[in-house]
């Protein structure tokens, strides 16, 4: 199969391409910078909020891609409440993917976020509750957008998809925190160096999802997709399980033998506080089975970081 990835030098992007070619599948990424963790990965530099509708259908049929995984964004819910023009330049990038999916004649798989479901406390959060009159955050609005965009296009030129809602990825490939913090791989490494950490919102309880588990249910899905046996479904995508931000720092601190320094304030504007995925949907179409819950994936997160040199 031959794949095309945007958003390859990130977290997501990286761990997929790398599954993808260790089976020996072709990716071609598409990113705006250079990966930071690996030059295995054939891309092309392109900024997809620039004019590039042209360069990326010339791609696809070029390199006579079969599927294209969106996954480029300004991925950092509360860095778009600061900064909400980034919000809308991730609905250009989405714009412009699904454009040239749609030009080219390609399926298209887009990595959207729990976070289109808003603020609301469930026990677990199955795929129809989604309710677009709710938005907690620019982010929100970017990811509800694009899915628009997708179903839409859906509608009227029949292009098939996959959307793919995300919770809380960790455990390889995550730790670029100079570009952006994420909770887990920041936790672990002022943990590890000793220094005091600050839990925004001691009440969240959200789904943490081991990256494997993540690459797991994508690849089921490029396979389905491609294949016609599923298609036009959005399907959550998360371990399936709630964890408070205190749980995650006891398994880190286990995993490090180290006894961490906490304070908490309240959660940020625009965060999503409580979120369990219903994975049903997912078990049924994909045959999905996440397999590490975060007591186990932690020590893994730990170890790879400790495995690559990034921890003392
Ligand atoms: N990681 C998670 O927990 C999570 C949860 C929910 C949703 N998502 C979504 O999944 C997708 C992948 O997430 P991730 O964690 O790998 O994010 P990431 O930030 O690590 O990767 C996104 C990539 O997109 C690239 N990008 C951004 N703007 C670009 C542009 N204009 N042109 C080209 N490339 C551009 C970035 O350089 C980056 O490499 C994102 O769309 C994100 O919103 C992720």
């Amino acid at each position: 199969m031959k794949v095309l990835i945007t958003g390859s030098s990130g977290m997501i992007g990286t761990n997929l391409a790398l599954r993808l070619m260790q089976d020996g599948h072709t990716v071609l990424g598409v990113d705006y910078r250079n990966n930071p963790w690996t030059d295995c990965i054939p891309f092309r530099t392109i900024d997809l909020r620039k004019d590039c509708i042209g360069r990326l259908v010339e791609l696809i049929k070029g390199f006579e891609i079969d599927i294209v995984v969106h996954l480029a964004a300004h991925a950092k819910v509360y860095e778009l409440v600061v900064e909400p023009s980034r919000a809308l330049e991730n609905v250009v990038i989405t714009f412009k993917v699904v454009e040239s999916a749609r030009l080219a004649g390609v399926p298209i798989i887009f990595g959207s976020s729990r976070e289109v479901y808003g603020d609301i406390h469930r026990h677990v959060t199955n795929e129809g509750c989604a309710d677009f009159v709710v938005a907690e955050s620019p982010y929100s609005a970017s990811k509800i957008s694009g899915e628009a965009f997708i179903y839409s296009f859906a509608q009227c030129y029949g292009l098939p998809y996959i959307v793919f809602r995300f919770s809380n990825v960790y455990g390889r490939y995550d730790n670029d925190l100079e570009r952006m913090e994420r909770v887990t791989p920041l936790f672990i490494r002022k943990i590890a160096q000793g220094d005091p950490i600050v839990i925004f919102g001691k009440e969240k309880v959200l789904d943490f999802t081991y990256i494997d588990d993540c690459i797991e249910g994508i690849y089921s899905g490029i396979r389905e997709l491609t294949s016609g046996r599923v298609k036009n479904q959005t399907i959550n995508l998360a371990y399936g399980e709630g964890n408070s931000l205190d749980q995650l720092v006891t398994f880190i601190a286990e995993a490090l033998g180290v006894e961490p320094q906490v304070s908490y304030r309240a959660s940020q504007p625009g965060e999503v506080t409580r979120y369990v995925a219903d994975v049903t949907k997912a078990r049924e179409l994909l045959g999905y089975h996440p397999q590490t819950p975060l007591s186990e994936g932690i020590k893994k997160a730990v170890q790879w970081q400790k495995e690559a040199g990034y921890l003392a």
